[in-house]
């Protein structure tokens, strides 16, 4: 089996399914989780997923999956538009990570307009609602096989 896809998802993704419906929608993270790892193991790829509400935490686990993983699918919540370790961390390793959001954060407030991950990632998905994270591994998984 090949090395396995992360799926890291950052602060307040745990609240999927309540948080801010109207934006995120009705369907929990370990709802995205459960169906990404369904498609997943039918092409014979496995999935490693978290959540964490913490940078230096999301900061280890791309350094992690940087060493052990194939890919990383990543929504960083907010940290998208502050973090410098994060998008250090990506930096630092050799893996594409292809940025995730649910909403389209350019229909929304300024301040989302700016992503520090971006400019480092393979390509961005945003807008689809859990769709965003299934694209991307559509993506990963259709480059796996070709
Ligand atoms: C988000 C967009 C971010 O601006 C926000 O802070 C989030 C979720 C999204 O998935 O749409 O927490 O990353």
């Amino acid at each position: 089996m090949s090395k396995p896809i992360y799926v890291l998802s950052g602060p307040n993704l745990n609240m999927l399914g309540t948080r801010e419906p109207e934006i995120y929608g009705n369907t929990t993270l370990e709802d995205i989780h459960n169906t990404l790892r369904e498609r997943a193991a039918k092409s014979n790829i496995e999935l490693e997923c978290t959540q964490t509400n913490n940078e230096g935490d999301l900061v280890t686990q791309i350094q992690q999956a940087g060493s052990k993983g194939q890919a990383i699918i990543l929504n960083a919540g907010a940290y998208t538009h502050t973090s410098i370790a994060i998008a250090d961390a990506i930096r630092a390793i050799d893996i594409p990570v292809i940025e995730v959001h649910l909403s389209n954060i350019y229909q929304r407030e300024e301040f989302r307009h700016h992503s520090y991950i971006s400019p480092l990632a393979m390509g961005v998905i945003c807008g689809f609602g859990a769709n965003s994270y299934h694209l991307a591994l559509e993506t990963l998984i259709s480059g796996a096989q070709s």
